[in-house]
């Protein structure tokens, strides 16, 4: 049996998000669609999913003292992390305490560590990966650099959207792209750095993958362009032929069976010469799963919160078109955004999507254009991309 009860009322099903972006915040309307009382936190004010929450708060949530204070205030049914950026020891903890973390603390703290992952996937589960060596130190740096040879990538041990990101070709940039990993690092763990083989792959995917109290089901697999580690349109269906999907989808079902919990992954693959090779994976809804939002009978985030709600999914069907999605940066910095189109714009099967930030600078990520097409992939990312332009951020 599972029983949900009413927002605001002492029978409420409470769910705390960690983390209030703008995927928190579809997060948040799903969870309000099934009237579960919505707490959404964040270290800044009016963050998106605080928007559409009942509750929100501000705190660092990186620091142990303030997220068991708040956690143990609000005694949430379901904590349900939305940003890499928390105190994955603090959710260890309470999980033995016996809060509820989505999908587990474990899947939490392993997938916000890239060498704990990736050493995780290559060497316990056996799946292919990039080779890669760790450095804390600028001698050690170079060291490995020229054991795993040029061209590599090089990023920080913990770090998300691409933040500290470099690719290497020679020696002529080094100590700018070491400083890069030191200043976009994530605060705690200042100075381990990564370095990997770069492949050179055909395409690369997320596949939203689910796991729920009736096993593990996927989304078709998603394509998706990336420019300096972000991602700026991402499409679905990607074309991929039925041997890739299926070595895809046994890679996915492992690392997501293994990492424990209900809830939807975003499994990062690279496809090279027919072969699939790991990426990383988030224990969250994908920021390039955000097409889903249109192509899907239940998006990545009704998926999230069914499957942590112990409700079965059944099946996923896709709606008959060609999806895709392309990014609305903000081209200013200024704390007052505002976004100007023609009405024209928005025609028949282009949707726009703005997230509400408050804080707009320069590349920040605003918004989305979705687009359908009845006639191809190429067609829906090509009328995603020029409305994305159209809109004119003042
Ligand atoms: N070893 C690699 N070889 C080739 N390209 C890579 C490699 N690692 C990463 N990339 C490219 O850089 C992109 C971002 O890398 P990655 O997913 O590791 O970064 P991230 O900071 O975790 O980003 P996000 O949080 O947005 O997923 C990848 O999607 C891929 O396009
Ligand atoms: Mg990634």
């Amino acid at each position: 049996m599972i029983t949900i009860g009413t927002p605001l009322c002492s029978s409420a099903t409470r769910v705390m998000l960690l983390g209030s972006g703008e995927l928190g915040k579809e997060i948040a309307i799903e969870c309000q669609r099934l009237g579960i009382e919505t707490i959404a936190v964040d270290r800044y004010q009016n963050a998106p999913a605080m928007q559409v929450a009942h509750k929100q708060y501000v705190i660092n949530m990186l620091n142990e003292k303030e997220l068991c204070m708040l956690i143990n205030q609000e005694k949430p049914n379901f904590i349900v992390p939305e940003i890499e950026a928390i105190s994955t020891t603090t959710l260890l903890k309470l999980e033995k305490k016996g809060y509820k973390i989505v999908p587990s603390a474990y899947a939490i703290d392993l997938t916000m560590n890239r060498e704990k992952i990736r050493s995780f996937v290559r060497n316990q589960l056996k799946i292919p990966a990039a080779k890669y060596y760790i450095a804390n130190n600028k001698i050690k740096f170079i060291e490995m650099i020229k054991k795993i040879g040029f061209p590599c990538i090089v990023k920080p041990l913990m770090s998300s959207s691409g933040k500290g990101q470099s690719v290497l070709h020679n020696f002529d940039k080094i100590n700018e792209v070491w400083d890069k990993t030191q200043k976009e690092n994530r605060a705690h763990i200042a100075s381990s750095v990564i370095i990997e083989e770069f492949i050179n792959f055909d395409f690369e995917i997320t596949l939203l993958t689910v796991s729920a109290v009736d096993g593990i089901h996927f989304c078709s697999p998603i394509g998706h362009r990336q420019k300096n580690g972000d991602y700026r349109e991402s499409w679905q269906p990607q074309e991929i032929n039925d041997a890739i999907k299926k070595s895809a989808y046994k890679i996915a079902k492992k690392i997501v069976l293994s990492l424990k919990g209900y809830g939807i992954f975003g499994v990062e693959l690279f496809i090279k010469n027919n072969e699939v090779i790991f990426n990383e994976i988030s224990p969250r809804p994908h920021d390039t799963g955000l097409v889903t939002l249109i192509s899907q009978d239940m998006s990545q985030f009704s998926l999230h919160v069914r499957s942590f709600l112990g409700i079965p999914i059944g099946s996923i069907r896709n709606h008959n078109f060609y999806c895709a999605s392309s990014v609305i940066l903000s081209t200013i910095n200024s704390n007052n955004i505002k976004f100007n189109f023609l009405k024209e714009v928005l025609k028949k099967d282009i949707e726009i999507k703005l997230f509400g930030k408050q804080h707009g600078f320069i590349g920040r990520r605003l918004g989305i254009v979705l687009s359908k097409s009845n006639i191809s992939i190429k067609h829906a990312i090509k009328q995603a991309k020029i409305f994305a332009k159209k809109i004119v951020i003042t």
